[in-house]
């Protein structure tokens, strides 16, 4: 185990956007984040569990994505454009994120160092982005929802 880790990040009743699914796919999200920082913590790296839970991710975040916006539109919420660009920076993000990481596994040189880049990269750009977004951005369409059922 890399010291500083240690401490991961899970969901909790502060981050519910007040729909259940979204609630169960952000966790899932954090869940699998917080698996990728447990393989890269692993003393011999499992490069098909970093390559599987890698791919899921990069599916799984579309999926999510997909579902909040159609979420926010069916609730008329009106900040659903700009919610939309941040989802596909994101995405854009998350693409070049893999595409190192690939490189990295097949350089033959998965080194410390790189194993140490990743994982700040890691907490800092998916899991701590991804709690904030939650957190924040996310709360904005949860409190306009809200305020609008009938
Ligand atoms: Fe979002």
């Amino acid at each position: 185990m890399i010291m500083g880790y240690e401490k991961k990040v899970a969901w909790n009743s502060s981050m519910s956007v007040g729909e259940e699914t979204i609630d169960t796919q952000h966790k899932k999200l954090i869940g699998q984040i917080n698996k990728l920082i447990d393989i890269l913590s692993s003393l011999n790296v499992d490069m098909g569990s970093l390559r599987e839970t890698g791919h899921f991710l990069y599916t799984y975040i579309k999926e999510h994505f997909a579902y909040e916006e159609e979420y926010m539109e069916k609730n008329d919420f009106p900040g659903l454009e700009g919610h939309k660009k941040i989802h596909a920076n994101f995405i854009q993000f998350y693409k070049d994120f893999q595409t190192e990481l690939k490189e990295d596994m097949t350089s033959g040189n998965f080194s410390s160092l790189e194993i140490e880049k990743l994982m700040e990269k890691i907490k800092k750009y998916l899991l701590d982005w991804l709690v904030q977004h939650i957190k924040g951005i996310d709360q904005e369409y949860a409190k306009y929802i809200k305020s609008h059922d009938s």
